[in-house]
């Protein structure tokens, strides 16, 4: 039987699984917004026979669906996500899992007692560059590496929604929000830091958000790297990892390309993207996997636990204010 499948959150990104849904072949079958303009926008799009809700605990509870995919803002994701796995509803939950420590241990605990499976949306892994970046890396000593995200975010795009620049809200600015990717991948390829350094500042928006825009992260372990993050650019530029392995290679990832020593070792065409073409085609990957790990009753491989990595080092980076500080 067709797994009955429900979305919270119907901005930006909750379009983009609806959309991804409706593509696979299984469309949301209840959607819930504060807004019920936004869920019927999205089921006259992408899921004509969905049951529209104002109130997520309510629909939880009335519709009790299968599986519920969670694209609210960032402090809302603990407790919707807690509250469905204790209900034994799978959740599909947008980054980051959480933006507090004691979240994590929620998650953590109520993915442990529950029978449902938590994964969590870091679809820049299912990115074919990173995927092969995975397998090249992985025989390979690193000696050092860097990553960076250079974007420019203005006014105008905080003022999109009330919880954005928001510290009790977004729960921290670029790091949390926008580059989350990279850092994420940065740890995946080079191993979870021992100790992290970090300064943060808002160069381009004071007095208009509460977070940084921009952040500069030294991640110490058994491999050594750098990270930079601004919103605050002069110029929105392609995201870009660097390494430097013990074989002497120089290996750049850009968004669409792995270069060694300045030859072109991978691409990606991606055909189709889903909402801004920065998300390129890594969400219908990863939500495709996801329902592939059910169906088979297989480990997802960004679980509770997995999510909850690149969450402990951002949340050391923001209380580092420039001291070491041990994970
Ligand atoms: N994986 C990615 O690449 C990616 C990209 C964009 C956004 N995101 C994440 O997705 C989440 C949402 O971001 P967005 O840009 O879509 O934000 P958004 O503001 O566009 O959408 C959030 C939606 O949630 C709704 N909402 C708020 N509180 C609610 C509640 N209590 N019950 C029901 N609905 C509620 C709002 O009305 C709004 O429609 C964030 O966690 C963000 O970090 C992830």
């Amino acid at each position: 039987m067709a797994l009955r499948i429900a979305i919270i959150g119907l901005g930006v990104i909750g379009n983009v699984h609806a959309e991804v849904l409706s593509t696979l072949g299984t469309p949301a079958a209840a959607l819930c917004d504060l807004d019920a303009e936004k869920a019927e926008l999205v089921r006259q799009k992408f899921a004509p026979d969905a049951k529209i809700y104002t109130d997520w605990r309510e629909m939880l509870r009335d519709f009790s669906p299968d599986v519920v995919h969670i694209c609210t803002p960032h402090d809302l994701h603990a407790e919707m996500t807690v509250t469905a796995l204790d209900a034994d509803i799978h959740v599909l939950c947008e980054k980051p899992l959480c933006i507090r420590h004691e979240d994590i241990a929620r998650i953590l605990a109520a993915e442990e007692r529950t029978q449902a499976k938590l994964g969590v949306c870091h679809q820049n892994r299912y990115n074919a560059v990173n995927v092969f970046l995975k397998h090249y890396l992985a025989d390979k000593k690193i000696l050092g590496a860097h990553g960076s995200v250079v974007w420019k975010r203005t006014k105008d795009y905080y003022a999109s929604a009330p919880w954005r620049g928001t510290m009790a809200h977004e729960g921290g600015g670029v790091l949390i929000n926008q580059a989350l990717h990279t850092f994420d991948l940065m740890m995946w390829l080079c191993g979870e830091p021992r100790e992290i350094a970090a300064i943060n500042g808002n160069l381009t928006l004071p007095g208009e958000i509460e977070v940084e825009d921009t952040i500069a992260v030294r991640c110490f372990g058994m491999t050594d790297y750098s990270f930079f993050a601004t919103v605050g650019a002069a110029h929105t530029f392609p995201v870009e990892m660097q390494f430097k392995l013990a074989n002497g290679e120089h290996v750049l990832v850009l968004p669409k390309t792995v270069t060694v020593d300045g030859q072109v070792v991978e691409t990606d065409e991606i055909t189709r993207s889903f909402g801004k073409s920065c998300y390129g085609d890594g969400h219908i990957r990863l939500i495709d996997d996801f329902y592939r790990c059910l169906a088979q009753n297989e480990p997802f491989p960004v679980n509770g636990a997995e999510a909850a990595k690149v969450v402990r080092m951002i949340l050391a980076a923001y209380q580092s204010k420039g001291e070491r500080i041990t994970l």
